[in-house]
């Protein structure tokens, strides 16, 4: 049975104090104050779900002890009590977050109503919290997806590196979701209505790098015909991401330990010194310590880069995500297609929770993209064309026969695809005896 409600009365008056008791006590649990000092000690030392509440009070006036009120436990409904000639303040009270008012002498029945109404008002507020704070820890970052432990630790990390200004080192494989990462602290930090800007060392020739970070005055070099702003300044007071920093290059490393020192620099072919204010973000898929023994990373740029490292696990470290970022991209197909949900069928689950994913959750997302648009029905199934490279990756430890057939199977259906389906023709291209191909599509189950 749920447990009963609990509603403070306050009111100076006895005799309204019992009657409010006598309508009240059979369906909620009661407390009574006569006055404002009195009321605020019960209600600090009770978990009261609704008070009613007298404007007129001997020793505090009624909407100042009611901002006292919502003030230690905003979560309460307050229902305010009054006198017809006190309908002005009972306004005044609603503003400051009383629910209703209802005015003496009361009827009982609507006090019952305003009472119960205020309460369903409450619990379906609780439950939305409940179910927004559910929701966050699967999905605590935009679209950022995890309940394995390791992760629950990073989206902690996140939260609090997003409220100083350090420099954070996120490192992990390929496709883990580094660059998410570093775009959830910039969103969760001050920063997040500034810009974010991404330095992609991988896309940008070394020749060229200097100019896009710094940017250049007209003439500064063969082929500077006009003056550009560069990342830096572009992402003042917003965060500058360089991802892939490994793969930049030593001379390099050295200006940009400089600037994160001193948050200033000059435009190429320029003199005056343009001060920013930019949080940096770095990321790399390779483990920047290694690269520092063979001389392509430098140390001091290492350690200022270091106040804050994000490690990434991959996804064969965190296997319990597997089926939760599956539902996830799933869900994210079909709503963007506008297409009716699909799911997995639990042995393709099994399979896929098992498999090693070396490109991690960016191979995973792929994966489920491709397989759900092929997939003509609601279930998908792992036995076709595309979950081929699933099972690729063991095939060496296969009999002969199973690896045969997983490539006949393979090239039958491709042949078919190319076909349109159509047996007839598909035979004559592989060769076969259409009987001797029904077999075969049989036997697969294509
Ligand atoms: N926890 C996650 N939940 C949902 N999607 C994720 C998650 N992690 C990564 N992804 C998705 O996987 C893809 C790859 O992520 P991201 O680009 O951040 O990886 P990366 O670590 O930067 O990879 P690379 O080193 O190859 O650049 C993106 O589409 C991203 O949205
Ligand atoms: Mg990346």
């Amino acid at each position: 049975m749920k447990k009963k409600d609990t509603i403070l009365v306050v009111d100076d008056e006895n005799g309204v104090r019992q009657s409010f008791n006598m309508v009240l006590k059979d369906d909620y649990h009661v407390l009574l104050a006569g006055t404002g000092q009195e009321a605020m000690d019960i209600f600090k030392k009770n978990s009261v779900d609704l008070i009613l509440l007298d404007i007129l009070l001997p020793d505090i006036n009624g909407l100042e002890l009611l901002e006292k009120l919502v003030e230690t436990d905003p979560n309460t409904e307050i229902i305010m009590v009054t006198a017809v000639n006190e309908i002005q303040t009972a306004v005044q009270a609603i503003k400051l977050g009383a629910y209703e008012y209802i005015i003496k002498p009361f009827v009982v029945d609507d006090v019952l109503t305003v009472i119960r109404r205020a309460l369903e008002k409450q619990s379906l507020v609780k439950e939305v919290t409940y179910l927004r704070n559910e929701l966050e820890r699967y999905h605590p970052f935009e679209k950022m997806v995890g309940k394995n432990k390791k992760m629950r630790k990073i989206f902690d990390l996140i939260s609090t590196i997003a409220q100083s200004d350090g420099t954070v080192l996120i490192q992990g494989e390929s496709g883990t979701g580094k660059e998410l990462v570093a775009r959830a602290i910039h969103n969760r930090s001050h920063r997040k209505n500034q810009p974010f800007v991404v330095v992609n060392c991988a896309a940008i020739p070394a020749t060229l790098m200097e100019s896009k970070i710094f940017g250049h005055n007209k003439g500064a070099f063969t082929g500077a015909s006009s003056t550009r702003i560069g990342k830096l300044e572009l992402a003042d007071t917003g965060t500058v991401f360089f991802d892939d920093i490994d793969l930049l290059d030593v001379n390099m490393q050295a200006k940009l330990l400089r600037i994160i020192q001193e948050k200033e620099f000059e435009r190429l072919g320029s003199s005056k010194v343009v001060e920013i204010d930019v949080r940096f973000v770095a990321a790399s898929n390779k483990e920047i310590k290694n690269l520092i023994l063979n001389g392509k990373f430098r140390e001091d740029l290492y350690y200022r880069l270091n106040v804050f490292p994000i490690w990434l696990p991959p996804l064969r470290e965190r296997r319990d995500d597997i089926s939760l970022l599956l539902e996830h991209y799933l869900e994210l197909n079909s709503t963007e297609a506008g297409k009716p949900p699909k799911t997995f069928a639990e042995k393709a689950i099994k399979t896929l929770i098992e498999y090693d994913w070396p490109g991690n959750v960016r191979e995973l997302k792929n994966l489920v993209e491709r397989l759900f648009t092929i997939t003509k029905g609601p279930i998908i199934h792992l036995e076709n064309s595309a979950a081929y490279n699933i099972g690729k990756k063991k095939i060496k430890d296969m009999p002969l026969k199973e690896a045969v057939g997983i490539f006949e199977k393979k090239y039958i259906s491709d042949i078919l695809d190319s076909v349109d389906g159509n047996r007839t023709k598909a035979a004559k291209k592989l060769g076969i005896h259409r009987n001797t191909l029904l077999t075969k599509t049989n036997d697969f189950g294509l």
